[in-house]
């Protein structure tokens, strides 16, 4: 098969497109010093309550998971104290609804700047080894949160000097958190430990009981009905060939968890062709943006499909849509399956026609094949079988504010 397998050994996490700034490069022995503490503080509580199915995830030795720790990361991903003007938070542009994605195209940071690609959901990120639509640099969750935090290109939280790191230590709600998680708050609260509780927080979102969880893992065999069955051999089978791409128990090639070699892949799927990216900048042009490689123009990671109903507008530019007349922010009485629906119509239309004219698609996996209207729309339902709403409402995962 005609993958592209990324070995990258790279050895530095140089982040592209985030130009750290100096106040917070100077990572001290301290503040190393406060994560030895924190973890002889808060390790060992941590039981992963997982789905029928799922894997144990890969936790960093330096990060270890605390329920203390969860619940500050829980605060802070939804703290706009966390912001250069104190207006938005992780959670602005990641709403639990929407299984932490946005529902925007493109969403914009504190100055409106806008982003060059669509806001991901959040659904078993713990899972993901490399994470963005294209940086295979980014291989933390600890790391990750510095680009929104304080990324100059775009900007999205714009947080530009040290003083968040005062308001956080000026509340008693976190200096309680924070000496629950870590000890001690005088101390603790800094910049790295902020991060580290946001990252535990967002490994714990675990989404593993939608209609098809139960069909699949928990031996409930009328969970699926007739069509969502049909439509998920088609997702397995070698005419529409998805799972290639779409497989495994988070609907994603890219994954890593315990005893399981890491595994990450970028793809053309073909939604635009040549001449369109040689008209767009290069933070539009997916893997090349960070290797320079003509070839890899317009590769991305294949998302987890997990919770695909309510993530529309799908792909990095939102370029699949429902039409205005399903779009329930804009018609009363549409729903998000309605919208997404639409969306996900269109979305398999793209691929059975085998999509646009790119010479970096996967041409083995991404060409026409036929199935009938009522095959697709098959396919359509056994994706909506993939929204997990337990996951949507949990108040585990809910903002506290
Ligand atoms: C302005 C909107 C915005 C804000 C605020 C924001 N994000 Fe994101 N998030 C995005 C976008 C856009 C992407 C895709 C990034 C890319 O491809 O470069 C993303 C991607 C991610 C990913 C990668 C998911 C994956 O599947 O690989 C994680 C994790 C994440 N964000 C966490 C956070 C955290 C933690 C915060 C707060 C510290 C945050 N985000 C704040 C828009 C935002
Ligand atoms: C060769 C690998 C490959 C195959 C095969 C493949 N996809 Fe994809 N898929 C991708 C990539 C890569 C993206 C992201 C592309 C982008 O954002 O530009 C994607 C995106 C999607 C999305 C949007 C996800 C989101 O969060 O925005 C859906 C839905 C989807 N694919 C469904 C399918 C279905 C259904 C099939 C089978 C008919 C399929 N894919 C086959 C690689 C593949």
């Amino acid at each position: 098969m005609n993958f592209t397998k990324l070995r990258i050994f790279l050895l530095s996490v140089l982040m592209t497109g985030c130009n750290v700034l100096p106040f917070q490069k100077k990572e001290s022995n301290d503040n190393l010093m406060l994560a030895a503490l924190g973890i002889l503080a808060s390790a060992s509580d941590w039981v992963w309550d997982l789905p029928p199915g799922f894997p144990v995830p890969n936790v960093p030795a330096e990060n270890p998971m605390s329920k203390a720790k969860v619940e500050l990361g829980r605060h802070l991903f939804n703290e706009k104290a966390l912001s250069g003007n104190d207006t938005m938070s992780c959670g602005s542009c990641h709403i639990q609804s929407l299984a932490f994605a946005d529902g925007k195209d493109f969403p914009s940071g504190i100055t409106s700047e806008v982003h060059p690609r669509n806001s991901q959901h959040l659904s078993n990120v713990a899972y993901l080894p490399r994470l963005t639509w294209n940086n295979p640099r980014m291989t933390s969750l600890e790391v990750q949160a510095r680009v929104p935090m304080f990324g100059e290109n775009p900007i999205e939280l714009g947080i530009s000097s040290n003083s968040f790191i005062d308001k956080l230590k000026s509340k008693e709600l976190y200096r309680t958190l924070f000496t629950n998680a870590y000890g001690n708050a005088d101390a603790a609260v800094n910049e790295q430990n902020v991060r580290f509780a946001i990252a535990s927080f967002q490994r714990s979102m675990i989404s593993g009981n939608s209609k098809y969880d139960q069909y699949a893992f928990r031996n409930n065999k009328s969970a699926l009905n007739a069509s969502e069955i049909r439509g998920l051999n088609l997702f397995n089978g070698e005419v529409a060939e998805c799972f290639h791409c779409h497989g495994g128990f988070n609907f994603t090639d890219t994954s890593f968890h315990g005893g399981s070699p890491e595994e990450f892949f970028y793809h053309s799927n073909g939604i635009h062709d040549d001449a369109y990216y040689a008209g767009v900048p290069s933070n539009k042009r997916g893997l090349y943006d960070l290797t320079g490689i003509a070839s890899d123009t317009g590769k991305f990671r294949a998302p987890s499909l997990r919770n695909i109903g309510v993530t529309y507008p799908y792909m990095h530019d939102g370029s699949f849509m429902c039409d205005n007349a399903n779009n329930p922010n804009i018609t009363i009485g549409k729903t998000k399956t309605d919208c997404a629906r639409d969306a996900l119509t269109k979305v398999v239309d793209h691929y059975r026609s085998g999509g646009q004219n790119h010479s970096a698609k996967d041409s083995t996996l991404i060409r026409a094949f036929t199935i009938t209207n009522s095959q697709r729309d098959d396919m359509v339902n056994f994706l909506l079988s993939l929204t997990d709403e337990e996951f949507l409402t949990n108040p585990k995962f809910a903002s506290p504010f």
